[in-house]
């Protein structure tokens, strides 16, 4: 079978119809899977999700084309409610393919779960012990999962920290688990409490805490991928780019808002594919922080033919089995798109989309800005807030664009006018 292209141009100008109907042919989806695009979680099983349901909220989910990573082609899906996103990640993506696309690096799938034990009397002491039964306490933990065991995951190692605090010094063991496709936040917690006795009885003291940690820096996940000068627009281009970028690598109030661009497109993608968006937020930003100051995600520099490279490097901690992803129906749609067959893969997609998104941004920034990308769309937003429909909508939208001032009162004067 041909090898399939996610390369489109003008992917933004077709009909809904007829990019329902590339992604369909693109990812093989059943004439059963192209209805669910246009269909709403039922009220029976988003009774089953949360609490208190009342009804279901909808997000658009747009595709962006031309990725290509380790040598692999996918179009995207993601969920989000701001207009440029879709089209920048598409953009950047297409400027990438040029010198290969994206390149990512991927760790096993190890999460942490941490147990706090305080009123111990010798930290010290009580610390070794607990690391001279690692083996009783890993056999332990693994009792309790032994599916997870029999996938090639489960407890693998115990780290133990000592910390001071105001309300005196506390043990806190580290359980490093591999998680495999799962995001592993169960799997890890159940651990965890079954281990709480044990080190009680081992160290003395009290547990109190028995949790994941969001901090998943054993799970990290890094893409590269060199953007062509010519392309940017010459080393000038290049130069002005690495300039933009600096501030974000020493300033946290640039890092801040560099970094959400980034989360732009990992969240899109976390939530198309029933992934929980939180706790990658904060594993990306403590990792920002992990030296001490928060700072960028990303890093650039330029290469010896004048290239910009550009790199991500963030824990990722998302599963493609059990949670949220295995019960709502686009998001198991949303997996089947993108063709993933582990957690690592769709580890791999999630950086790249993320380096792609913020050089997107950081190109339009270091450029024209980023206002002149968003016009568009926002004019759209603004002729449809003025009451134009149809064909309507275009015309209006153009109209203001051309004008320079996308503003309600002069939408709604339009539409008099070309009535
Ligand atoms: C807007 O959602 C994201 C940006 O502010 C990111 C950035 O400044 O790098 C454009």
């Amino acid at each position: 079978m041909a090898k399939k292209s996610s390369q489109v141009s003008g992917f933004y100008k077709l009909p809904v119809k007829e990019r329902v109907d590339f992604v369909s042919e693109f990812a093989d989806l059943s004439d059963e899977d192209k209805k669910l695009f246009s269909s709403f979680l039922d009220i029976d099983t988003a009774d089953r999700m949360i609490e208190n349901v009342l009804g279901t909220f909808e997000l658009p989910i747009g595709l962006a084309v031309n990725f290509l990573i380790n040598g692999k082609d996918y179009v995207i899906p993601m969920v989000t409610e701001e207009s440029s996103v879709v089209a920048a990640a598409s953009n950047a993506a297409k400027m990438a393919r040029i010198k290969g696309g994206f390149k990512t690096e991927i760790s096993d799938p190890l999460m942490i779960g941490q147990l706090q034990l305080l009123e111990v009397e010798d930290v010290v002491s009580a610390a070794k012990k607990i690391l001279d039964h690692k083996k009783q306490l890993l056999d332990l933990a693994n009792a309790q999962d032994k599916v997870l065991v029999d996938f090639g995951g489960g407890a693998k190692d115990i780290e133990v920290r000592i910390l001071d605090s105001p309300i005196g010094k506390m043990i806190v063991t580290h359980l490093v688990v591999d998680v495999r496709d799962a995001m592993g936040a169960n799997a890890v917690n159940t651990m965890c409490e079954a281990l709480a006795p044990m080190l009680e009885e081992l160290a003395g003291g009290h547990i109190r805490l028995k949790i994941l940690s969001n901090l998943a820096d054993k799970r990290i996940v890094k893409a590269k991928a060199v953007f062509d000068k010519d392309k940017m627009g010459g080393e000038k281009v290049v130069d002005a780019f690495i300039e933009s970028y600096t501030l974000a690598s020493i300033d946290p109030y640039r890092a801040a808002t560099h970094n959400k661009g980034i989360m732009n497109g990992i969240d899109s993608l976390i939530i198309a594919t029933g992934n929980d968006f939180r706790a990658i937020e904060a594993g990306a930003h403590a990792y920002a922080a992990r030296d001490g100051q928060y700072t960028s995600l990303t890093k650039y520099h330029k290469n010896k033919d004048g290239d910009l490279v550009g790199e991500i490097e963030l824990p990722c901690a998302i599963g493609i089995v059990g949670g949220a992803g295995n019960i709502h129906p686009k998001a198991r749609l949303c997996k089947k798109i993108l063709g993933i067959k582990s957690a690592k893969e769709l580890s791999g997609i999630v950086a790249s989309l993320g380096l792609a998104q913020n050089f997107a941004a950081v190109f339009a920034l270091s450029t024209v800005g980023i206002q002149k990308g968003h016009m568009g769309l926002h004019a759209k937003n603004i002729a449809v807030m003025a009451g134009a429909s149809g064909e309507q909508i275009d015309k209006v939208a153009d109209q203001l664009v051309k004008e320079g001032k996308i503003k309600l009162d002069r939408a709604k004067e339009i539409i008099e006018e070309i009535k």
